[in-house]
């Protein structure tokens, strides 16, 4: 790491990272899919977590959520230790995750699903406002809301996992690659808006994705992920011009920064 790169580092322990991980582990059986994760997030921040597929970027993501136990290692969110507590309690923490593939209720209403989001909240007054605030943030989804969910496009299936979380009201968003499937201007659209999120409410942000581009330009820091372990990490200003990334993630080269192979052809960076 050089001194800037050190400087930020320290600037973000002394604003109180919003979250923190220290030596996470996290496996399927026998299969060590994070290898001694730690990264952290500082409070209003967008990180990014860059990595091919398999690299187990939605594994650190579902270990924070609490879908899976990590195996070692802690997770704190504001202060609070969070390691492998139940999902439930840490949506009310004001974490909320938008899993990999979208997964809406498919049966459900846009609008059953936006209010499945605000399920533990009593303040009806606020959940109002979240939903004019969600609609306002996507229109169509207020042109689609008594249509079942299953109905939407990939792209708009995006949007509705997105608001869903936000009706949980929360400090801190994990988003699985919202980019995945979806055009690049559908993914621009989307990006726009997640930036938007970010300034306007103050909503921190932890993004994973394959797409390096994107994500690049609107992270403020960026960790890089190859086999479970995390093997760069800088200011995305300088991560973008670091010539392994710039030949790996967002080029042609065959080898990564440890010399990880690209693990498909066709899922490159679009
Ligand atoms: N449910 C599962 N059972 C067994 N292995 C899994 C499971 N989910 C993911 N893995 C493995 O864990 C590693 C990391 O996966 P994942 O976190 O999904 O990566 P990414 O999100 O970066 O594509 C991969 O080797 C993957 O095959
Ligand atoms: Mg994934």
């Amino acid at each position: 790491m050089n001194t800037q790169a050190f400087a930020s580092g320290l600037a973000q322990t002394a604003a109180a990272p919003a979250l923190r991980l220290q030596n996470v582990e996290s496996a399927y059986g026998p299969i060590r899919a994070i290898r001694g994760v730690s990264l952290q997030v500082g409070q209003g921040q967008i990180a990014t977590v860059l990595g091919s597929n398999g690299a187990g970027k939605s594994t650190i993501l579902k270990t924070i959520s609490g879908i899976i136990d990590p195996r070692k290692g802690s997770i704190e969110f504001e202060g609070e230790d969070i390691t492998a507590r139940d999902p439930s309690l840490i949506v009310q923490r004001g974490l909320s995750h938008v899993p990999e593939g979208r997964e809406v209720f498919a049966l459900l209403s846009v609008h059953d699903n936006l209010m499945m989001g605000a399920y533990t909240r009593r303040d009806r007054d606020g959940v109002a406002r979240d939903l004019e605030s969600v609609y306002a943030y996507f229109p169509i989804l207020r042109e689609r809301a008594a249509q079942d969910a299953g109905l939407l496009s990939g792209g708009q299936q995006q949007m509705l996992s997105i608001s869903r979380a936000l009706m949980a009201a929360p400090h801190m968003i994990l988003l699985d690659e919202p980019s995945l499937g979806l055009s690049p201007l559908l993914t621009r659209e989307i990006f726009e808006i997640v930036v938007r999120i970010n300034r306007e409410r103050g909503t921190t942000i932890l993004l994973v994705e394959q797409n390096a581009n994107m994500a690049l330009n609107v992270a403020d820091f960026g960790y890089v992920l190859e086999s479970g372990r995390i093997v760069m990490e800088d200011t995305c200003e300088r991560l973008r011009e670091k010539d392994d990334i710039k030949e790996f993630y967002l080029g042609m080269k065959e080898t990564g920064v440890r010399g990880e192979r690209r693990w498909k052809k066709k899922k490159n960076w679009r």
